[in-house]
């Protein structure tokens, strides 16, 4: 206990100041100053709906207004003194405009509860993590899309099971990224318009007695509506949940990049190189050139789905409507939104450093008999086999082959008829890894052709977007 006196914005009641420890596990000022930016969007909003709707003076609303630009220019210089005792961002706020200019500042917090205050800034934060987040992944796309267009004929083999499975090109690779990125836009803009309505006005969790204008207010913060059930308002972190998942999601997607990333830079892959500004060497081994931000991409991912984590355990069981367990919602969201954030920088930069070796995933994609499934093709094509038959015959061949400790296209023909006797030179023309990438002309197939003009239009459609944006 303290014998200093109790805390001046809610203090009325108490005699003492709280206990030191009891201050250092209830303020979050720590970290939720961070959210002050948002904290005076939404108080200016606020005061001028108050003075509007006749609950304040016009006099004071402007007092208080000027007061909170003089608040967020000394936070911004960094001269503004957060204090611990004042617990968060939202009475270290009010507590300085109080300082500069007297009673009027009193009258902001009519109306309102810190409740609604901290839902409607943590919201106004996410959303604008999520308008950050989207034109960055629109950036990954333009890297991939542009990697993809220049390498929309080069060779490389295909794996399932990381076994060499049927040869496709780089460009098609990479353009399976781009489609993924997109999906994940796609989630985090679903989450903005769920997110997209504002609690401001529930105040503690009942609404309030004074005839507040909450569409106003909402209209002011860029929201599509008030939240219409002021419980829900307080006490609901759904919207971070969502973007916590949508961001767990999409860093699952560039760990699998970024994992290939490591296997391609491995000398015994050696699909590709990463320059000096995306590698790192060793203290002790001088011939070392580690894929440092690769790996580091790769790892985020577990306190991105950490957060997720974090927050449900939070939520779950939380009764209605505001605990104080939810100002934990906090640290967990800004830690995983910066972390992939950085990952997206670092993906989009290792992507635009990343240069292809032709020749060495050429020679991988013929090796590992990869155009066996070609061969069956054939066979069912102009030998009219059913292909369970052909899968069979081509075994054979490969098994052949393989005894023999040659590729499929360096299979004598004598060899293969005493398989197959109706196998004529033809088949030689499916054989080859280019013709088998050519052939895959199907809708979404890898064939260079297909390759080139998805990625002309991802590019297309990316400036377009980004012309509008
Ligand atoms: N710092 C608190 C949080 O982040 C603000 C809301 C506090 N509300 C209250 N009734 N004590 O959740």
């Amino acid at each position: 206990m303290s014998d200093k006196p109790a805390n001046t914005m809610w203090g009325g009641r108490f005699a003492m100041s709280p206990a030191e420890i009891m201050q250092e596990i209830n303020a979050s000022i720590g970290f939720d100053k961070r959210l002050a930016p948002q904290d005076i969007r939404g108080s200016r909003a606020h005061a001028a709906m108050l003075a509007e709707a006749g609950i304040i003076t016009k006099a004071d609303a402007k007092e208080i207004t000027k007061g909170l630009d003089q608040v967020l220019a000394e936070i911004e210089a960094g001269t503004f003194k957060f204090s611990r005792a004042l617990e968060d961002v939202h009475m270290n706020v009010e507590s300085r405009l109080k300082d500069l200019i007297g009673a009027a500042a009193g009258r902001l917090h009519t109306a309102r509860s810190r409740n609604d205050q901290v839902a409607t800034d943590f919201r106004l934060y996410v959303r604008d993590q999520i308008d950050g987040l989207d034109a960055a992944l629109a950036g990954v796309q333009q890297a991939l899309a542009a990697k993809a267009e220049a390498h929309a004929g080069t060779v490389m083999p295909g794996f399932t099971h990381l076994q060499p499975a049927q040869p496709v090109t780089f460009g098609h690779h990479l353009l399976a990224y781009v489609e993924m990125i997109a999906r994940d836009r796609g989630r985090f803009a679903d989450a903005r318009k769920r997110l997209n309505e504002s609690p401001l006005g529930s105040a503690a969790l009942a609404g309030t007695s004074f005839p507040i204008d909450r569409h106003k207010t909402a209209e002011t913060l860029g929201f599509d509506k008030p939240m219409a059930n002021s419980l829900d308002g307080v006490s609901d972190r759904d919207f971070a949940l969502e973007v916590l998942a949508a961001a767990t999601i999409s860093s699952i997607h560039f760990s699998r990049l970024a994992e290939e990333i490591v296997i391609w830079m491995t000398p015994q892959f050696g699909f590709v190189q990463l320059s000096d500004k995306f590698t790192t060497g060793s203290s002790i081994m001088p011939q070392k050139r580690n894929p440092d931000a690769a790996e580091l991409s790769r790892a985020k991912v577990g306190r991105i789905a950490g957060a997720f984590q974090s927050l449900a355990m939070v939520m779950k069981g939380l009764p209605l409507a505001y605990s104080k367990d939810m100002q934990e919602d906090k640290e967990v969201t800004f830690d995983a939104l910066e972390s992939f954030k950085l990952v997206i920088a670092a993906m989009a930069g290792m992507i635009a450093d990343l240069e292809p070796v032709p020749e060495v995933m050429r020679a991988a994609a013929g090796r590992g008999y990869s155009t066996a499934t070609d061969l069956a093709d054939w066979l069912v094509r102009e030998l009219k086999m059913p292909f369970r038959d052909a899968h069979h015959v081509t075994g054979s061949i490969v098994k052949a082959a393989e005894k023999r400790g040659i590729e499929l296209d360096a299979m004598p023909l004598a060899d293969m008829q005493a398989v197959e006797p109706r196998i004529t030179k033809a088949v030689f023309s499916v054989l080859s890894v280019e013709n088998s990438v050519k052939s895959r002309v199907s809708y979404g197939g890898t064939a260079p052709q297909n390759v080139l003009k998805m990625a002309k239009g991802w590019i297309k459609r990316l400036e377009k977007e980004r012309g509008k944006g």
